[in-house]
């Protein structure tokens, strides 16, 4: 019986974990509001939906090692989105056409059922690239905790013909639209530009291909994972993440981009007409990102907040990867704007807040300062022309994280080459610094996520700072008022 067996290897990884847990939870870089594993690696956020009450955020998942390897699907739910409960492993690689890992993937409810769709992948010689089989299948949970893969899994056993590379075929989203459900799937063409293809099924079971819906020109990567498509308001916004996307002046210094374009999808040819490429993202790990509509009808997105290739010092304590927070999606015309979810003020208690605070040179305020908190400011930087914040300082150490503005050039400038262990390096990106500009800043044990002018701007970063590095504070090379400034513990 297949589902015993994946009920046996799934219960041994979660033995494993159990034992694993306590020991990663207490480390000094562990997360306290973020969802990270409970042991081992982590890596895309998968089957992000809304099911029976709540909220179920699946992920990439190596339980037994923090390095990627054969990939499970690790599960945790949430009634609020803010407070999250882990739950037993969802998926295990134990059939043929996934023994060597089931990777990405998305959830949606059919008829009171919870149904997952992933990639089986199957290495025909070990690890190397394009030795790859990779299959399209399902798994079903009645009750939102124990997931079985039907037998007449793979659902789509090969990629379509075409000027469609054969084996690169994976991450499928799923939706419904009117009558049909609808998946976009990550794919190349034969000479490597990424591009995504569309499926229409009435069922979820039975798949037909519709179209190569967008592909890449000129400079946009050699192969495009984990597409969603999803309507905001009228139009059709793909996200995806393309691979090898080359440097450009400042943009696309990370190994990977994840971005967006905003069109309109014709589900009858199956073509989506698009404008400009745009990043949702400019710091520096920020990828694969996915999202979900919640109950009130808004879009939320999730990424891991990591990237690949990257240094990953919390490896040397046996975890690694985490989840953004939960950030919610606008659109203003082919713009999307990015804020955190509102319902994370409930973390906030001991609020500090000041006003009308004037700065010249290099301030720091009574009691603004810790390793998980919570910064809203309104800056005046009318007097100003270089200025900035300094978070997680230690003095003693060197440390530092600077986030810093300069008006003439129009950038904001994200430096972490003294935030301690872990790679360094800067972002910039782009931005219209207003007179008044509002900074919204949240920090969590090895991670900083700053939200600028109402999520017209995005930086993400994890650091690696002392446990003492916790100041904060203000420079400028003029006059800078904090109009207003508030700090709250997140617990
Ligand atoms: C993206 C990705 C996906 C793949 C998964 C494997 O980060 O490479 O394309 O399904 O990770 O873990």
């Amino acid at each position: 019986m297949p589902a015993k067996h994946q009920n046996d290897i799934r219960r041994q990884a979660d033995e494993f974990i159990a034992k694993q847990k306590g020991k990663v939870s207490s480390h000094p870089w562990y997360l306290q509001y973020h969802v990270m594993p409970q042991a081992g690696w982590m890596n895309d956020p998968n089957g992000f939906s809304y099911f029976n009450g709540e909220y179920h955020l699946f992920y990439q998942h190596h339980p037994y090692d923090p390095t990627w390897g054969p990939m499970y699907w690790g599960h945790v739910k949430s009634k609020d989105l803010v407070h999250w409960e882990h739950l037993p492993v969802a998926l295990a690689p134990d059939e043929e056409y996934d023994r060597d890992g089931c990777f990405s993937g998305s959830a949606i409810e059919k008829d009171g059922k919870h149904v997952l769709l992933y990639t089986g992948n199957v290495w025909t010689e070990r690890d190397e690239d394009d030795n790859l089989i990779q299959v399209q299948a399902t798994a079903v949970s009645e009750d939102g905790i124990y997931y079985e893969k039907p037998g007449d899994n793979p659902v789509i056993a090969s990629a379509p013909e075409g000027d469609i590379h054969p084996l690169h075929f994976r991450d499928p989203k799923v939706w419904q639209h009117e009558d049909d459900y609808y998946m976009v799937l990550g794919s190349k063409t034969k000479a490597n530009t990424g591009q995504v293809l569309l499926y229409r099924s009435p069922d979820l079971l039975e798949w037909e291909f519709v179209a190569v819906m967008a592909k890449g020109e000129g400079n946009f990567g050699f192969m495009w994972e984990c597409p969603d498509l999803f309507d905001l308001d009228g139009k059709d916004v793909l996200v995806m993440s393309p691979q090898g996307v080359e440097p450009e002046g400042d943009a696309y210094h990370n190994l990977h981009q994840s971005g967006y374009v905003i069109g309109n999808l014709d589900y009858a040819t199956g073509k989506l007409d698009y404008g400009a490429f745009h990043m949702l993202d400019h710091g520096f790990d920020f990828y694969a990102p996915q999202t979900t509509m919640d109950e009130k009808g808004r879009r939320i997105l999730i990424a891991w907040m990591d990237m690949w290739e990257s240094e990953m010092p919390t490896q040397n304590a046996g975890y690694a990867g985490a989840m953004t927070i939960p950030r919610v999606v606008t659109r203003k015309a082919d713009k999307l704007y990015i804020t955190p979810l509102p319902e994370l003020k409930n973390l906030r208690e001991n609020m500090v807040a000041h006003q009308q605070v004037k700065v010249e040179g290099e301030t720091s305020l009574p009691e603004v300062a810790g390793d998980c908190i919570e910064l809203e400011m309104t800056l005046d930087t009318s007097q100003a022309s270089e200025f900035g914040i300094k978070l997680r300082v230690d003095k003693a150490a060197g440390q530092e994280t600077v986030l810093q503005f300069n008006k003439d050039t129009g950038l904001v400038i994200l430096d972490r080459n003294n935030s301690g262990e872990g790679p360094g390096g800067v972002r910039k990106a782009s931005l219209e610094i207003t007179d008044l500009l509002d900074v919204q800043i949240f920090i969590d044990k090895s991670s900083v996520e700053i939200f600028l002018n109402g999520g017209e701007r995005v930086m993400t970063t994890r650091i690696y700072p002392t446990e003492q590095a916790k100041g904060v504070s203000f420079f400028t090379d003029k006059s800078l008022t904090l109009v207003s400034l508030k700090k709250w513990d997140l617990k």
